[in-house]
C-alpha cells in the first residue's frame, strides 16, 4: 500500500493558503468538523450555476437536473457505505437529526414500557438526549454500558447490559473524546441474539475508516457530512429497510406524501417518507464529491496515515510528564482523536495558547457531560486528525504544547 502524500493533499484546501496568528495552520479539530477540497466547493457551485432547482416537483430541466444529482448523491452515499439499496439512504441535517429522527419514530413504534434502551456511558449528548426524552415519554428504562481504565467496553459489560428487555442499544463507532473503538461487531452480534436493534453513531467512524454496513449488521448507521470533508447540513441514516417501513414518518409536510385529504394522509415510499421539505440538495452534492475525494484517496490510506500521525504524537505527549493522556494506550484499540489535560491548566487556555502558535484544538467536555463525570474531569483538550495533516503539524502543536505551562508561571 503506497502511504498518503498529505503535503500534496493541503494543496487541494484553499484554507491553508493563509496565516493563522502569523503561522501556518495545523488544524487538528478535525473530530468538530473538517475542511474542504476544491472537488467539493466547484461541485457545489457547478451544482447551483448549472442544475439548480427543487428536485422531485418539476417538469422543467432544471428541476429534473436537481433531481438527478439529488438521487446520484443517494445512490453515491449506497456504494460508500455498501447499503443494499438507495431506498435504505434518508437525508438528514446531521448526526444529531439523524438520531432524533430513528428515536422518534422508531420509539413510537417499537418502544413500550419497561423495555431497556442500552447507551454507552462515553456517548455524545445528541445520542443520550433523544434517548431520555423517548425513555420519560414511553416509560422505558435507560441503561449504561461504562468503560473500563482503558477506556474501552468489555464483554462481560455488554453481556451485563444488554439483556432480553433492551429493544435498542445505541453507541458511537469511536468516541469523539476518548477515540476508542468500539466493540460494536461484538454488541451487534449480542443485541441481535437477545432480538434488539442496534444503531451505530458513526460520526466520527465514517470518514476515518472504511465502513461496511451490510457485513457489520448493523440496523441503522448514521453519519454528518461536514466531518468527511463535505458541507455542513447534509447528514445521513442507512437504516434497514424492514425496519425503516414499519417505522412512522418525523417530519410532516411536502414531498413526503402520496395522497391527503381534509383529516387524513397516506404517504410516500422509502426514502422519502423521511424527507419532508426541500431538501439540502447542494449539500447531497458537496457530500457525494467528498465521498468521491476520499475513496480516490483511499480509506484503508487514510487509516494508516492517522494511525501513524497518533503513534508519533502519543509517543512525544507521554514523554512530558505534566501531560496526561486519556483512552485507550492501545493503538489498535483507538482512532485518529486523543484527548489530555495537562497539570495546572485549564483545557480552555491550552487551547488559546494553542491558538497563538496556529494551531486548532478543541477544549470543553466535547458534549459529553456523562462522561466527563464519570471520568471525574471537567474538560479536556483535544487533537483530531485527518488525512491533509502532517507530522509538521503535530511538531507545532507540541512546540506549543510545551510553553503551555511556562505561559501560566508554572516554569516548565
Ligand atoms: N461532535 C463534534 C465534536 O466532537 C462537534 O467536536
Amino acid at each position: 500500500m503506497h502511504k498518503l502524500k498529505p503535503e500534496e493533499i493541503k494543496k487541494d484546501f484553499p484554507i491553508f493558503e493563509q496565516e493563522i496568528n502569523g503561522r501556518r495552520l495545523a488544524y487538528l479539530d478535525n473530530g468538530a468538523t473538517t475542511l474542504k477540497p476544491v472537488q467539493v466547493l466547484e461541485a457545489v457551485y457547478n451544482y447551483n450555476t448549472r442544475a439548480y432547482g427543487n428536485p422531485h416537483r418539476g417538469a422543467h430541466q432544471l428541476s429534473i437536473r436537481a433531481t438527478e444529482e439529488y438521487e446520484s448523491a443517494r445512490e453515491r452515499v449506497k456504494k460508500f457505505i455498501n447499503a443494499g439499496s438507495a431506498e435504505e439512504i434518508v437525508f438528514t441535517r446531521n448526526t444529531t437529526e439523524s438520531i432524533n429522527l430513528i428515536a422518534h419514530s422508531f420509539g413510537k413504534a417499537f418502544v413500550e414500557e419497561g423495555d431497556e434502551i442500552v447507551l454507552a456511558i462515553s456517548e455524545h449528548h445528541s445520542n443520550i438526549l433523544p434517548w431520555q426524552r423517548l425513555a420519560a415519554e414511553k416509560k422505558a428504562v435507560l441503561k449504561y454500558m461504562y468503560i473500563n481504565e482503558d477506556g474501552r467496553i468489555s464483554l462481560e459489560e455488554i453481556r451485563k447490559k444488554i439483556t432480553s428487555k433492551a429493544k435498542i442499544v445505541s453507541i458511537a463507532h469511536m468516541s469523539n473524546v476518548l477515540g476508542t473503538i468500539h466493540p460494536i461487531e461484538e454488541i451487534i452480534a449480542h443485541a441481535h441474539k437477545i432480538g434488539a436493534k442496534v444503531l451505530i453513531d458513526g460520526a466520527q467512524s465514517t470518514p476515518h475508516i472504511k465502513v461496511d454496513v451490510q457485513q457489520l449488521d448493523a440496523d441503522f448507521y448514521v453519519f454528518s457530512g461536514h466531518k468527511m470533508l463535505g458541507p455542513m447540513g447534509i447528514g445521513v441514516i442507512y437504516g434497514k429497510k424492514a425496519i425503516l417501513e414499519k417505522m412512522p414518518p418525523f417530519l410532516m409536510g411536502g414531498d413526503m406524501i402520496e395522497y391527503v385529504y381534509e383529516d387524513h394522509a397516506s404517504f410516500a415510499p422509502l426514502p422519502y417518507t423521511f424527507e419532508a421539505g426541500t431538501q439540502n440538495v447542494e449539500g447531497a452534492v458537496g457530500l457525494r464529491a467528498a465521498m468521491d475525494y476520499l475513496e480516490k484517496t483511499g480509506l484503508d490510506k487514510i487509516e494508516a496515515h492517522e494511525k501513524e500521525l497518533v503513534e508519533y504524537a502519543l509517543d512525544r505527549m507521554l514523554s512530558l510528564s505534566y501531560v496526561n493522556i486519556q483512552g485507550p494506550k492501545d493503538l489498535n484499540m483507538r482512532g485518529g482523536i486523543i484527548s489530555f489535560t495537562i497539570d495546572d491548566a485549564h483545557p480552555h487556555d491550552v487551547a488559546t495558547i494553542l491558538d497563538s502558535y496556529g494551531v486548532a484544538v478543541r477544549a470543553g467536555h466535547h458534549c459529553a457531560q456523562p462522561l466527563m463525570r464519570y471520568l471525574n474531569l471537567p474538560a479536556t483538550s483535544r487533537i483530531s486528525f485527518y488525512l491533509y495533516n502532517t507530522k509538521e503539524d503535530v511538531d507545532q502543536f507540541l512546540e506549543g504544547l510545551k510553553k503551555v505551562r511556562k505561559w501560566l508561571g508554572y516554569g516548565s
